[in-house]
C-alpha cells in the first residue's frame, strides 16, 4: 500500500466559511473524506494535514522524506511567497502534486508566481475539491 501525505497550508482550515464563491462550500473535513474514499479505491494510505505555519509545513516535508511515497500539497498563499517550502520540497525524491481549489493564474497578479510548480510533477488547479481526487488519480499513474 502506497503512503501519501497531503499537506494543506494557511487558511484552508477556514474552507466552507472563507470566500465560498471562490473556494466552494466544502470544508477541509469534507475534502479529507473525499480523499479517504478515493484512496480506498486506489489502495493508498492517506495522511491529511493542515497548518497555518510555514515552519510546521517545512518540518512535515523534511520528515516525510523516505517515509511517504508521494506528496500532495496545497501550500495556499505560501505557494506565492515561500522559497523555504520550495527548498524543502527539493529534498524529496518522490512525486509531488501541487493542488489549488481555484486557478491562481486567473486571479490577481500576485498569485501568478508559484514556488511549488518548479519542483512538482504536476499542477491541478481550478477544479475545486475534486482537484484533490484528481491528484490522487495522477499519483496512481505516476506510482505504477
Ligand atoms: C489556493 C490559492 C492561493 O492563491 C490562495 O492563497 C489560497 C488557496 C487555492 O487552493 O485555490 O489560500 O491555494
Amino acid at each position: 500500500m502506497k503512503k501519501i501525505l497531503i499537506i494543506n497550508g494557511p487558511n484552508l482550515n477556514m474552507l466552507g466559511v472563507r470566500e465560498p464563491e471562490i473556494y466552494g462550500n466544502q470544508t477541509l473535513n469534507d475534502i479529507e473524506k473525499l480523499c479517504l474514499n478515493k484512496a480506498s479505491t486506489l489502495d493508498f494510505e492517506i495522511d491529511f494535514r493542515q497548518s497555518n505555519h510555514e515552519g510546521q509545513i517545512i518540518d512535515w516535508i523534511q520528515e516525510s522524506k523516505d517515509v511517504f511515497d508521494a506528496l500532495v500539497i496545497n501550500a495556499a498563499a505560501y505557494t506565492h511567497t515561500s522559497i523555504a517550502i520550495h527548498d524543502a520540497l527539493k529534498l524529496l525524491d518522490c512525486p509531488i502534486i501541487e493542488v489549488h481549489l481555484s486557478n491562481p493564474e486567473e486571479r490577481e497578479e500576485f498569485r501568478h508566481i508559484s514556488y511549488i510548480k518548479p519542483v512538482s510533477s504536476a499542477v491541478i488547479a481550478g477544479h475545486g475539491a475534486e482537484g484533490y481526487e484528481m491528484a490522487l488519480d495522477k499519483l496512481s499513474e505516476l506510482l505504477q
